[in-house]
């Protein structure tokens, strides 16, 4: 008897400071910018999934949302005032991806655990504290099945592809921002993929467009102008910048001549230009699927609970897999 009570208290010792399912938990997130594409609907799907989550949990889960418009600063401000207020977990879609040391000391000197998303902090970062971890993709799973889906099509229609029937496909590549694990890792395994399966490939020009589709349209408009009809295929790292050169082609001279794109992403704009032969195909970057590890994470860490089991997950780093959204 005496064993079985002390085996209790000791059972409610260790849990003394764990939150019961009744009481409030409350999450901060901040965007590294809501203007963005895809970022706005990871912040839908992150909403969506919390709501969810409350109901299947019965626990009150308290969500804010804050934009850091583009400025670390700002982002490494609005941190404080959440630590300030007593939120017990972070979500982070970090500026700066290069620079996640002070948001990490910060959360750690407050015992505030962290969820990274999207931009992924650098190793030597993730490693400052075992209450932080990253939720994204594989950039170089997406390149290849963008690879992929061009390789379908380009073996079902050459001709659609080839128009000049040189044997070589001459191409133009919008890449995301400097910097970004997505960018140039995405491109370089794209392009290894369609040279592995046996296509000559010219790049005819390639710059960044920094995930925006106005700069995307811009570039295309130049690129337009400068090769025309030469250019027989666009990749893109992303949907946005896919989407505005889709809007350049159709506005220019050449709005009659087909020129296929690949994007990135699956939002809903790219799927519907799939869906109507207008894109060639796009790469699903599981906003859902991301924002449910996420919200899993968040509130077992908020709970100060193990997260236990999330598939592939590697040293507190999980990489939703792609999936293939082509017409080929
Ligand atoms: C997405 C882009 C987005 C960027 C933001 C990438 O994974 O593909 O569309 O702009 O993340 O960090």
């Amino acid at each position: 008897m005496l064993y079985i009570i002390l085996l209790m208290s000791l059972c409610c010792g260790c849990t003394a400071d764990k939150k019961s399912s009744t009481e409030e938990l409350r999450v901060g997130v901040l965007l590294y910018n809501q203007d963005d594409l895809f970022i706005s609907s990871m912040k839908q799907e992150l909403d969506e999934c919390f709501r969810k989550t409350e109901k299947q949990e019965g626990c009150r889960i308290t969500v804010s949302f804050f934009d850091s418009m583009g400025s670390q600063t700002t982002q490494n401000e609005q941190i404080d005032a959440f630590i300030k207020r007593g939120y017990d977990v972070l979500c982070v879609n970090l500026v700066d991806r290069t620079d996640a040391a002070t948001i990490i000391d910060k959360g750690k000197k407050a015992d505030v655990p962290i969820v990274f998303f999207n931009r992924e902090p650098v190793s030597a970062d993730l490693s400052r504290w075992d209450k932080i971890y990253y939720v994204g993709t594989d950039a170089a799973e997406g390149g290849k099945l963008q690879g992929e889906i061009f390789l379908d099509y380009y073996k079902k229609y050459p001709e659609k592809i080839d128009k000049n029937g040189d044997g070589v496909i001459q191409y133009v590549l919008l890449e995301g921002e400097p910097g970004h694990q997505d960018a140039a890792i995405r491109t370089e395994s794209c392009i290894k993929e369609i040279k592995e399966g046996g296509v000559e490939v010219e790049r005819l020009a390639g710059a960044n467009a920094n995930w925006k589709l106005t700069q995307g349209k811009e570039k295309m408009e130049g690129w337009l102008t400068e090769f025309g009809d030469e250019i027989e295929v666009v990749i893109s790292n992303n949907d946005a910048m896919a989407l505005g050169a889709l809007e350049a082609m159709s506005e220019s001279e050449w709005a009659d001549i087909h020129i296929e794109i690949i994007g990135m992403d699956g939002i809903e704009e790219a799927q519907a230009a799939v869906q109507e032969g207008r894109m060639m195909g796009t790469v699903l970057n599981d906003a859902e699927g991301q924002a449910e590890v996420v919200v899993r994470l968040a509130l077992k860490l908020g709970k100060e609970e193990e997260p236990g089991e999330i598939p592939n997950m590697k040293e507190r780093v999980i990489r939703v897999p792609h999936d293939k959204l082509g017409t080929g």
